[in-house]
């Protein structure tokens, strides 16, 4: 009983379908060369008459060009929403973004997502954080080509949050968000209506992204080839929400909540108020925490969520507030030897540096107009999974992220291929697992990673050879049950040791060199395939990314 609450329990309908009946020859006819993919066939939908939809919305990938810097356009991809049934906010616009739209839902509606690729080449949407089965979660296998449409049809299950979605087709997911595939998928629910937090204008979306731009405002995208892709894309502009504008204006005496989304393809950041006002925080990936949190600074991942409280009754009239990345020493950090100062970082690389700091966001206080939300101290029932019902308590499966032979980022050693999947990696449905995933930390209690030169927890050739891993998992929110650093370099660990949250809900955390986590999750509802990968998104593209499959 305990264990199940995350999710809705009481009804649920899912259900995919592929909308043509050719899917399955598709691939056949788009390898050929010599077919244009604008001469593929419009594919016929159809959509499931037994699934009622309470929300129903086309969401079309198309290339556009948008309006990012002052003079030229940019060439870029973006979503393009159109709402077929539901309420008038379900798409919420981001005037002016290739982030456009934020789809808002509530808990136990029923979605149809009529997906409709405009793009030159494959793509196939993923709901990152939604509890829906393999075929509601845009698994690579489900790609589509350019002029076909994939119908999405499931129950919203998830408590309210910050969720997300974004393209996952194997090796294209990095530079498809990247050039703007990317958008916020809020969930709210009767738990978090009734706490009065602020909603409407005091509601802010914060999407954070590095980006590149060349002299004619055109995205650059791993210039460096494979060096970059090793490191991950790192740019030397930060976007706020897709724009190059980061000035809020916000008014004073408003309590605000900023939804902030991590949306980067592999930089971390280390967020923090100019005023070295304490940040606090009120909900994670999987939505509210039990009460607020505050910190010094905040850690903030890829792919990772936080909901940040802003009071600005104690501030004046036109004020400026900023939030802004304090240094962290990961510029080296991939070693200090060849990953560092030689490879990852050479001379042609103008990327804004981790140990260095720049602003985020600036907030501009405006005129006063007060709203009567609240951060109430206690906000959610703690409903965390007690990782001593595991089945396999007293012996994690066991995820060592790493480097294999010079050049391949792997997990276990293996890297993504298609649907395969290895007996490590199946898991059975209803069961509760501790899952320990490991970047060459110091398991005291095992030999484990011993034997391995690259990996091992010997200080040398190892620690050269590593850096940190964003770690998510598809399907399921997790808890955090430790997080070891004994092994983390020191100077590192003391820059971010009081910006991780391990409370709450979570479906990604950042794997700092050196360091193993212990994760409790559960298998609920849906039997299939379903992935685990680094939220670096080069990683993944290289293939840091594997299926486990829950049966
Ligand atoms: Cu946001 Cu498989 O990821
Ligand atoms: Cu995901
Ligand atoms: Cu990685």
């Amino acid at each position: 009983m305990k264990e199940n609450k995350n999710y809705n329990r009481r009804s649920f309908i899912e259900t995919a379908s592929l909308v043509t009946a050719g899917f399955y020859v598709m691939p056949v006819i788009s390898s050929c060369n010599s077919v244009p993919s604008s001469a593929l066939p419009k594919v016929e939908t159809t959509v499931n008459s037994d699934f009622n939809a309470d929300v129903d919305i086309q969401l079309k990938a198309v290339q556009s060009s948008t309006k990012i810097l002052y003079t030229k356009n940019t060439y870029t991809y973006s979503y393009k929403g159109s709402l077929i049934k539901g309420n008038k906010q379900t798409l919420q616009q981001l005037e002016g973004s290739a982030l456009d739209p934020i789809i808002r839902v509530k808990k136990g509606d029923r979605v149809r997502i009529r997906f409709e690729n405009e793009i030159a080449e494959k793509s196939i949407i993923h709901w990152h954080g939604l509890h829906v089965s393999h075929k509601n979660d845009g698994h690579p296998e489900h790609v589509i080509d350019k002029g076909e449409t994939y119908i999405y049809e499931f129950e919203v299950m998830n408590r309210a949050g910050t969720y997300w979605f974004h393209p996952h087709p194997h090796g294209r997911t990095g530079e498809q968000v990247y050039k703007g595939l990317a958008g916020l998928f809020i969930v709210t629910d009767e738990e978090e209506k009734a706490l009065n937090l602020p909603t409407g204008d005091y509601d802010i979306p914060v999407v954070i992204q590095d980006k590149t731009f060349d002299e004619s405002n055109q995205l650059v995208y791993l210039s460096n080839g494979r060096m970059d892709q090793m490191r991950g894309f790192l740019g030397n502009q930060i976007l706020i929400n897709g724009k190059m504008d980061n000035t809020l204006s916000l008014n004073k005496d408003g309590k605000y909540q900023l939804r902030l989304l991590n949306g980067s393809n592999s930089r971390a950041y280390k967020l923090a108020w100019n005023t070295k006002e304490p940040m606090t925080v009120f909900g994670v990936d999987g939505g509210l925490l039990e009460g607020p949190k505050t910190l010094p600074y905040l850690i903030l991942a890829p792919a990772q969520r936080v909901d940040v409280w802003l009071d600005l009754s104690k501030k004046s009239e036109s004020e400026e507030l900023k939030l802004i990345h304090l240094p962290i020493p990961l510029d080296n950090m991939m070693g200090g030897g060849m990953m560092g100062g030689g490879m990852m970082r050479n001379n042609s690389d103008h990327s804004l540096p981790y140990n260095s700091q720049f602003d985020i966001l600036n907030i501009h206080v405006g005129v006063s107009r007060k709203n009567d939300a609240q951060l109430p101290d206690r906000l959610s029932v703690s409903q965390a999974l007690d990782a001593a019902n595991a089945v396999n308590r007293t012996s994690p499966r066991t995820f060592n992220f790493g480097m294999e032979g010079m050049m391949q980022w792997t997990i276990n050693g293996r890297t993504y291929k298609g649907n395969e999947v290895v007996d490590d990696e199946i898991v059975k449905l209803n069961t509760t697992e501790v899952w320990r995933i490991n970047n060459g930390g110091k398991i005291s209690t095992a030999n484990q990673n011993n034997g391995s030169g690259m990996m091992g927890n010997n200080r040398g050739m190892g620690n050269m050879m590593q850096m940190p891993h964003p770690v998510h998992i598809h399907q399921l929110q997790f808890n955090v049950v430790n997080r070891n650093s004994e092994n983390v370099d020191r100077n590192l660990w003391n820059a971010v040791k009081d910006g991780f949250i391990n409370e709450g809900w979570q479906d990604s955390v950042y794997l700092l060199s050196g360091m193993y986590m212990d994760l409790v999750m559960r298998f609920e509802d849906f039997k299939g395939l379903f992935l685990y990968h680094c939220h670096n998104l080069e990683h993944e593209d290289m293939g840091m990314m594997r299926n486990f499959k829950i049966e």
